[in-house]
Parts: structure tokens; sequence; C-alpha cells
């Protein structure tokens, strides 16, 4: 079940589909980009982060695990599917939408 935003023509679709979200996280480990993104985290001790097309997760759970609080937004329900069953992803919140689905503050 999709919230009201979700809209299946949109770009990125293929976010959506499980198969082709296996091979996107099979060729997209970690990597330099995500190193200097959780150095700029890391400037704020106990940051809380927002990333907004979170994905898989990867740089969602990078940030949790080095001890920020982190709330991972993605309109592809698939995607955020595999996020949940990754180590730590206990400890990020998942939101499956888009930015109006966010919570306050
Ligand atoms: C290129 S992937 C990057 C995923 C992740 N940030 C990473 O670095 O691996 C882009 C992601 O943005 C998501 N996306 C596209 N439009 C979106 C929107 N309007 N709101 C939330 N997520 C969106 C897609 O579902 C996809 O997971």
């Amino acid at each position: 079940m999709y919230p009201r935003c979700y809209d299946p023509r949109m770009r990125h679709a293929e976010f959506n589909d499980p198969r082709l979200v296996a091979v996107y996280d099979a060729e997209c480990p970690w990597s330099r980009d995500d190193d200097f993104f959780l150095s700029v985290v890391n400037e704020t001790p106990a940051a809380r982060v927002l990333d907004l097309g979170c994905g898989t997760g990867r740089l969602a759970l990078g940030i949790s695990a080095a001890g920020n609080s982190v709330t991972g937004v993605d309109s592809a329900e698939a995607s955020l599917a595999a996020a949940r069953v990754k180590p730590g992803a206990d400890h990020v919140t998942w939101i499956v939408g888009t930015s109006p689905y966010l919570p306050d503050a």
C-alpha cells in the first residue's frame, strides 16, 4: 500500500522494483561521497539527520551507526523494505513518502 503521494509514473520508478533494488545495492557500496557526507554530519555531535531519498539506506544507516538520530524517507517502498532488514535498521526512523509526509520539526 502506498501513501497518496506515490505515483508509479514518477521518475526513478526502478527503485520500487525489488530485483533492481538488489542490483542497485550490489553496485552502490559505501563510497567517498558517503565519507564526505558523514564527515559533515560529524561536525555536529549527536546530530538529527533527515535523509530524503534515502533509497536502500546505505548512508542513513552509516550516519545512524555513528551515533546520530536519523530519519530516512523515500517514495519507493521496495527500497525501504531493503533498508529495513539491514543491520542497525531498528535505530533509524523510516518513512515511505515524499517531503510533505515529514513529521513536524
Ligand atoms: C539515485 S537513488 C539514491 C538513493 C540513496 N540516497 C543512495 O545514495 O543510495 C534516488 C532515490 O530517491 C528516491 N526519490 C525520488 N523522488 C523522490 C521524492 N520525490 N521523494 C522521496 N524520494 C524520492 C528514489 O526512490 C530513490 O530511492
